[in-house]
């Protein structure tokens, strides 16, 4: 029994003492669903081979693979903005749980935003802006509780802000600009209480259907509407008084004729 139990603290403590360079299993998963989602047609990604997967990370704790940084043997940040990537970010990347950064910026990147990012409880930086994501913005990233950037800009997004990211207080950078949004901006996110940094037009704008403080108010829109009932009215009117002036002139080319008609019939009359 004692022998047993000291056996088992050996074990405990080479499991202990094995050093940082041992591949972590969730880190590997990580690499490899992400290696296998995207696509990357100019070849960027030096090194990004299975066997690196498995062991991506030296004893000095830097990466052998292209945009990776490592911490105490962990994957913390991935940063694979402008590399020409296609394919779609794989729930996965939820594996790597020690990731503090994830930059996927300025590739062409489709798809949506996977929920799971919300298992990343170290993420502070999410950068997927410039790409062609679509989707809505999942709230399950309020879960992301140390999350103090969220740049989306330049993707196709759809639906609502979630205004669940307003209870991000760390949040100092958000800008969801030029996407497809609708809905009411959450004041949650514009008009923070207390001394959260709140976010100015500029992290809204280029979204034909989102609206309220702090995007000027709709007034443009109304006026346009307004101004295409107009311009059909004023078409439709117009196209009246043509038809109808053509008609009349229809009517009096045709009268003259008939009168022309008329008087040469008049004049092969005999006169009596
Ligand atoms: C990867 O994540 C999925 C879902 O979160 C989980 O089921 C799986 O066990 C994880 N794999 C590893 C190797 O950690
Ligand atoms: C690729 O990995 C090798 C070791 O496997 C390393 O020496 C080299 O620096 C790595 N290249 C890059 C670009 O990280
Ligand atoms: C996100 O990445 C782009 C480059 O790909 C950069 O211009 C932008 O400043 C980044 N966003 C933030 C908030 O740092
Ligand atoms: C911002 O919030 C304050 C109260 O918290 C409110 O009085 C004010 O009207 C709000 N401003 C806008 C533009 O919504
Ligand atoms: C919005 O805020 C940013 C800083 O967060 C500032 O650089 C920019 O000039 C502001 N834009 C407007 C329209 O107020």
């Amino acid at each position: 029994m004692d022998v047993g139990i000291l056996l088992l603290l050996l074990s405990l403590l080479k499991i202990a003492t094995i050093p940082y360079s041992v591949s972590d299993p969730s880190d590997e998963a990580c690499l490899t669903h992400l290696s296998k989602s995207l696509q990357d047609p100019t070849n960027k990604l030096d090194n990004w081979t299975q066997t690196n997967f498995a062991k991506p990370c030296d004893a000095a704790s830097t990466s052998y693979l292209k945009g990776a940084t490592c911490n105490n043997g962990r994957i913390y940040r991935l940063s694979l903005n402008n590399l020409n990537l296609k394919g779609t970010i794989p729930p996965f990347i939820s594996n790597c749980t020690n990731l503090q950064a994830l930059d996927l910026s300025s590739n062409s990147l489709t798809g949506p935003i996977p929920s799971d990012l919300q298992s990343l409880v170290n993420l502070a930086v999410l950068n997927l802006s410039s790409n062609q994501l679509d989707g809505e913005i999942p709230p399950q990233l309020t879960l992301c509780a140390y999350l103090n950037i969220i740049d989306l800009h330049n993707n196709r997004l759809t639906g609502p802000i979630p205004q669940q990211l307003g209870l991000l207080v760390r949040l100092s950078a958000f800008d969801v600009s030029n996407n497809r949004l609708s809905g009411p901006i959450p004041s949650s996110l514009a008009n923070r209480t207390g001394n959260l940094p709140r976010f100015n037009a500029t992290s809204f704008l280029g979204n034909k259907d989102l609206y309220g403080y702090p995007l000027p108010p709709l007034k443009s829109k109304g006026l346009s509407v307004l101004a295409i009932v107009g311009i059909g009215l004023g078409s439709g009117l117009a196209s009246l008084v043509l038809s109808f002036t053509g008609v009349c002139i229809w009517l009096k080319v045709s009268e003259r004729k008939m009168a022309i008609e008329e008087g040469k019939v008049s004049h092969l009359m005999p006169d009596y």
